[in-house]
């Protein structure tokens, strides 16, 4: 499936298409603002009103932490009220309404919509049928898009440097939406090469890689692209999606204490998380271990990705107001 839209407006957050360079630099920058003027309370405190006026909803049909949490935790700090469905028992649906008409009731109360989903297409569904000005935001789709996990990794990857970096990703590339989401969005950076290490069966499908136009490779060779790559992006096995019973071989496709030291120094090992036993616990001390940090960088790229849905997304205006704010 290809669905490439190229002007979808700032009011829907669906895929990694819509990101110009541009768009996706200024988001960089805002997340770092706002990063250092909530550093203070003071500065939270200048955060808080900034969208107190905004309610959202959070319509989470699977399994969540990270995404869950970091977005609500995004509106907390911009003020916005929140709401949740992440168990439809509870919702009308159980009387047999159908979800769109559920989304659509809700749609009436919030400002923006915030939606996990297990079906690829449903966002597009969504999209189409909600008036233009709601804002709604893909916080994943099946086994499609994650384009705001592939934001934080983006951001993530942008504090180390991005130009002409070689990038890993090493698992289930399959089934693993976020690999598909962030690839997508590396290919807006000249000079980039992307590898895809995994067993056949797991191999990323060849939709995303019809899209690319950065050089990039197609490998079963772990061991072999280790010692050269500057950022090495592990994801877990996605069998809760079915499609293959096989697994893979984590002794062949993981990073722990016998072949971290083939790894160049000043690498980063990134991961969406949660994860299994593709990377040993022992690598979490390790100084190129920066899954942790790219965990709390999602909560901050929200509140950035929020700001700029509302039309909040100059980044010297934004600071200039918080100077004068401060004294
Ligand atoms: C990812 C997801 O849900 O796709 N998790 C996340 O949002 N951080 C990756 C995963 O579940 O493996």
């Amino acid at each position: 499936m290809i669905i490439i839209i190229n002007k979808i407006s700032n009011s829907r957050c669906i895929n990694s298409q819509q990101y110009s360079l541009e768009n996706l630099l200024n988001l960089c920058k805002l997340t770092d603002t706002i990063k250092n003027i909530a550093l203070t309370s003071e500065g939270l405190k200048y955060l808080k009103p900034i969208l107190s006026d905004k309610r959202a909803i959070l319509y989470f049909k699977q399994a969540s932490t990270r995404t869950f949490l970091s977005f609500q935790n995004a509106c907390h700090i911009l003020g916005i009220s929140c709401s949740e469905i992440r168990d439809t028992s509870t919702s009308s649906e159980v009387k047999g309404e159908s979800e769109l008409d559920a989304i659509k009731t809700f749609s009436q109360y919030v400002d923006l919509i915030i939606m996990r989903h297990p079906l690829s297409d449903f966002i597009y569904e969504i999209s189409d049928n909600l008036p233009d000005n709601m804002r709604i935001i893909n916080a994943g789709s099946g086994t499609n898009e994650h384009p705001t996990q592939a934001l934080l990794d983006f951001y993530t990857i942008w504090k180390y440097g991005l130009e002409n970096k070689k990038v890993a990703f090493v698992g289930d590339l399959l089934r693993g939406r976020t690999v598909r989401s962030l690839a997508l969005l590396l290919n807006k950076v000249n000079g980039i090469k992307l590898y895809f290490v995994a067993p056949k069966v797991f191999q990323i499908k060849s939709d995303i890689l019809e899209q690319l136009d950065v050089d990039y490779e197609i490998t079963d060779d772990f061991e072999k692209v280790l010692s050269e790559m500057d950022v090495i992006y592990m994801v877990r096995l996605q069998d809760e999606y079915g499609g293959t019973n096989e697994v893979i071989n984590t002794n062949k496709y993981s990073i722990n204490s016998s072949n971290i030291n083939k790894m160049k120094d000043d690498a980063i090992i990134l991961h969406p998380l949660p994860r299994r036993n593709e990377i040993s616990v022992e690598i979490d001390k390790d100084k190129r271990a920066k899954y942790w940090q790219q965990c709390e960088n999602g909560m901050w790229v929200r509140v950035a990705l929020i700001m700029d849905m509302f039309g909040i997304s100059d980044v010297d205006l934004l600071f200039n107001k918080y100077i004068e704010y401060i004294t």
